[in-house]
């Protein structure tokens, strides 16, 4: 589904359940069966949280039975909470520079901060406490989301001091690899996946359950106070910050001058791609705060800083062939071998063209040059082809309508973006299943990874789940690259396996709609 085809459904699913909310509330006479309406309901939530540009505050998502009532009631901000003026080149940051100069700051120091991708939130703590949350909004007013950052662990919930008022200003974000991990789940699922760490963090943070915003694991970097606290520097606040248990980024650089902001900013352009988070840029903000509150700001920007943006990076190369990998949940999932280029830290020969009608959309082709670019700076995805540099020799994608790797039929039902094969013994199938059962979060089982599984397979010691329970350490340890002691550890960690709590047992079995969280409620019901 593209962005166009996402707002069409959006705009279709809220007039549908308008209609239906007034039935139910206001008339007594449904119209639909609650399962469909919540399918819908759910359809709605999960588009609106991949596509959050979309979100309106009277979708009926946001709506608490028929009321009005906004899921996030509007909060007056302590102090506006500005936006930065953005600077691209050496040229923009030397004119701010001057400018500062001009305005009578004689020798300025600066402190430069990588420039989170998240979502800004502002926290506020009465005698140490944690008592509310607010989004930025459009710098005015915002938004509640007190009981979902309380779901956040990176926010602490007690400050190692009683100050009477502290407001503070950060950044949520999530990390790469939670988005990586995030992303191939909701793909597993059949569900739209986020464009970017940033989405996928806004996503998360203004959801109607709390729940799902814990299990979501955001972190938060504050810099800024809002409200509460007299300081000198920007170093001296945040250091002040941490002290009192509040997380601030230890990634920043003090620099008198226009060479020493642009040399740091050299060394991150280089160093951003092997940061855990993503960055779009840096800030580089005058460290005296007596300073800042002389020169002020415009009605939109301090003054007293500036974000510099990384240009986005993409790289052209030619698809060689589009391929198609079975998931466990045997959703076939195409991708594009690619002639290798190097691109943002890393040489990239495969990108994921998510499903088929992403490959439809762009007219990407086999033999086509592409734009490829990473989606949160982790997973490798092709942009758009370059139809212009095409000869005539390229060949359009069909997505087989059976599974390529045992033949079966492959479905898409209605409304789904996801087609799947059907078999249940599919060997592909099969394979990633068995790595999902045994992986980390799932079963733990140490020392069963993608070789040992694939040796297993092949040897014919593995034809389901529950033989994993049934392997015999001669069998076992007569394998190639298997001894006695890598036997024995093997089954081992399968007997220790056996201790894993319920919830883990039903995560593994990878039923689909069934992740970590649903595994421990359904645990904890029955
Ligand atoms: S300072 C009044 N520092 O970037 C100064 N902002 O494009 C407030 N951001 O709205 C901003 N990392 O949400 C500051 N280290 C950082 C930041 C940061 C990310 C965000 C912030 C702001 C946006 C401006």
């Amino acid at each position: 589904m593209n962005e166009l085809e996402a707002k069409n459904r959006i705009s279709e699913l809220r007039e549908q359940l308008t209609k239906y909310n007034e039935a139910y509330y206001e008339k007594d006479a449904p119209l639909v069966e609650d399962y469909e309406y919540d399918m819908l309901m759910k359809e709605l939530a999960a588009l609106e949280e991949a596509y959050p540009q979309f979100i309106t505050e009277d979708s009926p998502s946001r709506r608490v039975g028929g009321t009005a009532a906004a899921a996030f009631a509007p909060v007056h901000h302590a102090r506006p909470l500005l936006s930065l003026e953005n600077a691209f080149n050496e040229n923009d940051i030397a004119a701010f520079f001057t400018r500062l100069v001009k305005s009578g700051i004689e020798a300025p120091v600066f402190t430069v901060e990588p420039k989170m991708d998240g979502l800004t939130i502002a926290v506020t703590y009465r005698n140490g406490r944690f008592v509310s949350a607010a989004t930025r909004g459009d710098g005015v007013t915002g938004e509640n989301v007190t009981a979902n950052a309380a779901a956040i662990k990176a926010i602490p919930e007690l400050l190692t001091e009683e100050i009477p008022v502290l407001t503070v200003r950060g950044e949520v974000y999530m990390p790469k690899r939670n988005f990586a991990e995030l992303n191939t789940e909701r793909e597993d699922n059949g569900e739209p996946a986020f464009a970017n760490p940033r989405n996928a963090a806004a996503g998360s943070l203004r959801q109607l359950d709390p729940h799902v915003t814990a299990s979501r694991r955001l972190e938060v970097f504050f810099y800024d106070v809002i409200e509460g606290g007299d300081f000198l520097g920007q170093d001296q606040m945040l250091e002040r910050l941490a002290s009192l248990g509040l997380p601030v980024n230890e990634e920043r650089r003090r620099a008198s001058d226009l060479s020493g902001i642009m040399a740091y900013i050299g060394e991150m352009t280089e160093r951003r791609h092997d940061l855990p988070y993503d960055i779009d840029g840096m800030v580089i903000k005058l460290d005296d705060i007596r300073a800042r509150d002389e020169i002020g700001a415009t009605a939109k920007y301090p003054r007293w800083a500036i974000a510099y943006k990384f240009s986005p990076e993409r790289a052209e190369t030619v698809v060689e062939n589009i391929v198609i990998g079975v998931g466990r949940t045997g959703a076939l999932t195409p991708a594009a071998e690619l002639k290798p280029v190097f691109l943002a830290g890393s040489t990239i020969s495969r990108a994921t063209l998510h499903n088929e009608d992403n490959v439809r959309d762009k007219d990407i082709r086999i033999g086509d040059h592409v734009l490829i670019q990473k989606a949160g700076d982790v997973i490798p995805e092709v942009v758009m082809s370059l139809p212009e540099k095409r000869d005539g020799t390229e060949r359009e994608f069909v997505m087989p309508a059976f599974c390529p790797v045992c033949g079966n039929a492959a479905v898409r039902p209605e409304g789904e973006a996801v087609r799947r094969c059907l078999n249940v013994d599919c060997p592909a199938r099969l394979y990633e299943s068995l790595i999902h059962f045994a992986s980390k979060k799932a079963m733990d089982i140490d020392g069963m990874g993608q070789g040992v599984i694939r040796k297993l397979l092949d040897a014919g010691l593995l034809t389901d789940i529950v033989s994993i329970y049934h392997l015999r350490r001669e069998k076992v340890a007569e394998l190639g690259g298997f001894g006695d002691l890598s036997a024995d550890n093997l089954l081992k960690a399968v007997e220790a396996s056996k201790e894993r709590p319920l919830s883990c047992l039903l995560f593994a079995l990878g039923i689909r709609h069934v992740g970590e969280r649903a595994g421990k409620v359904l645990a904890s019901s029955f």
